[in-house]
């Protein structure tokens, strides 16, 4: 029997094309695992309305650890009218898997490196005072709460009375008071004190596992007073009675994406609410290669999955051969390695993309900067398989590089 068993959920469009490549890497490296398929996304909506049935839940409360591709999700009209005929006018609504993946098993940790691999392409690069273009060494990863912010989807246009009649209790709601319910929409953000700890302990624990000097909190606290204020309150509490040798650092979420393109080499490690976690790793991965490249973990006390930040990218994912970049996918299962604590075949995968990277003889569509679609093999670009096949062959040739941690 293999020591691990992982669901692995490619779920739509190229999810189905990268996640079989990251296996492949996996394989490579001599991960002891075996694979069970788990059904989810667009066509179990359409199916059975619901695009997370239980049965893939199951699965994932047996087995613990998930990779998942990507999945494809519609607006609410859209989504209503693609549903099987039988199950219409039923009550099933639209949902999204992974959002709800992450509130069945409190994968509250989100955790999303962006490192640079020198030579690639797409790096961020400054002009400096002399002239001289420099490419800095990114290396952030972002620590993102994931289940509570402003993305509970705690609700409302047209609020209940109910709702009204509690906001009339704080004296700033009073100039809303005489707007009709259907002009006004209400999006509730909760922050607790102990999902903020939690998620600020993980961002400082991954500062002390790699030798970083500190964890800056990104929010807004000057503004957003209650929630920001309570973010940026408990990462100062798990800092000052956990983890007193490393540094906290404060910045607020609009100056510290002005700060990207000045210094992004001077952040290891940020930790930030749902939504300002979400945008701030968006921002990061683009200055180290984009979709193609950012990875990430949903890990929760018992289960963790592993997905690239990429969706399902519908318009390549009839192209035979894909052209897709599997990279951020093989990165997120390297991720998956060091959660189970084989750091060193991890390392052994990011070494090998690395040295893919650097040598940059082998690059997909996106790494040249040319369009998707059928021209781009023709044009020298790379095939998923293609890239693939050179990871594998890096590894096999035993390579080592020198990246940072992610
Ligand atoms: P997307 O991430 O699927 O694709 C946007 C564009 O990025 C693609 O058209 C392609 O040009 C590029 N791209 C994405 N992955 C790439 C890769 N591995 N290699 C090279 N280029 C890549 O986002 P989009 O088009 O906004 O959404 C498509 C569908 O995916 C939607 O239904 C959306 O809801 C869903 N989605 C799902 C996510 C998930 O499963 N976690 C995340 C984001 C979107
Ligand atoms: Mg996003």
């Amino acid at each position: 029997m293999a020591r691990y068993t992982v669901v692995s959920m490619p779920g739509d469009g190229i999810g189905n094309q990268v996640l079989p490549e990251a296996i492949r890497v996996l394989d490579a490296v001599g991960f002891d695992a075996e694979y069970i398929h788990g059904d989810i996304g667009w066509d179990f909506w359409i199916k059975e309305g619901n695009a997370l049935p239980e049965r893939t839940i199951e699965l994932l409360s047996k087995h613990k650890l998930g990779l998942f591709g990507a999945i494809t999700s519609k607006p609410k009209k859209e989504a209503d009218a693609e549903l099987s005929p039988e199950l219409r006018g039923k009550g099933y609504a639209y949902y999204s898997p992974i959002v709800t993946m992450r509130q069945r098993f409190n994968l509250d940790i989100c955790m999303r490196p962006c490192v640079a691999f020198p030579g690639n392409p797409l790096n961020y690069v400054r002009r400096n005072p002399d002239g001289k273009i420099v490419e800095p060494a990114i290396n952030t990863t972002v620590f993102r709460q994931n289940t509570e912010g402003m993305y509970c989807g705690i609700e409302w246009t047209n609020p209940p009375n109910q709702v009204r009649a509690a906001l009339m209790a704080h004296p700033k709601f009073v100039p809303f008071a005489a707007v009709p319910g259907e002009d006004m929409a209400i999006s509730v953000r909760i922050i607790t004190r102990n999902a903020a700890a939690r998620i600020a302990r993980a961002a400082f624990q991954h500062a002390r596992r790699n030798g970083f000097k500190g964890v800056t909190i990104c929010e807004k606290p000057n503004v957003v007073r209650e929630t920001s204020g309570m973010m940026e309150e408990v990462a100062k509490q798990v800092q000052k009675s956990e983890f007193p040798e490393l540094a906290l650092w404060s910045t607020n979420i609009d100056a510290q994406l002005m700060w990207l393109n000045k210094n992004p080499e001077d952040y290891n490690v940020i930790v930030a609410s749902n939504l300002f976690g979400d945008i701030l790793s968006d921002a990061f991965a683009g200055l180290v290669g984009g979709l193609g490249f950012a990875a990430s973990g949903n890990i929760g006390d018992e289960v963790a999955v592993f997905e690239p930040a990429h969706g399902s990218a519908p318009k390549y994912a009839e192209l035979d051969p894909p052209i897709v970049n599997p990279i951020a996918m093989i990165l997120s299962a390297a991720m998956m390695l060091d959660h189970v604590g084989e750091a060193d075949k991890a390392k052994r995968v990011r070494d090998a993309i690395a040295a893919v990277v650097r040598e940059g003889k082998v690059r997909t569509y996106d790494m040249m900067r040319i369009a998707g679609g059928p021209r781009a093999i023709s044009q020298g670009a790379a095939t998923t398989m293609q890239m693939t096949d050179a990871i594998l062959a890096k590894i096999k040739a035993g390579v080592r590089e020198s990246v940072g941690v992610g």
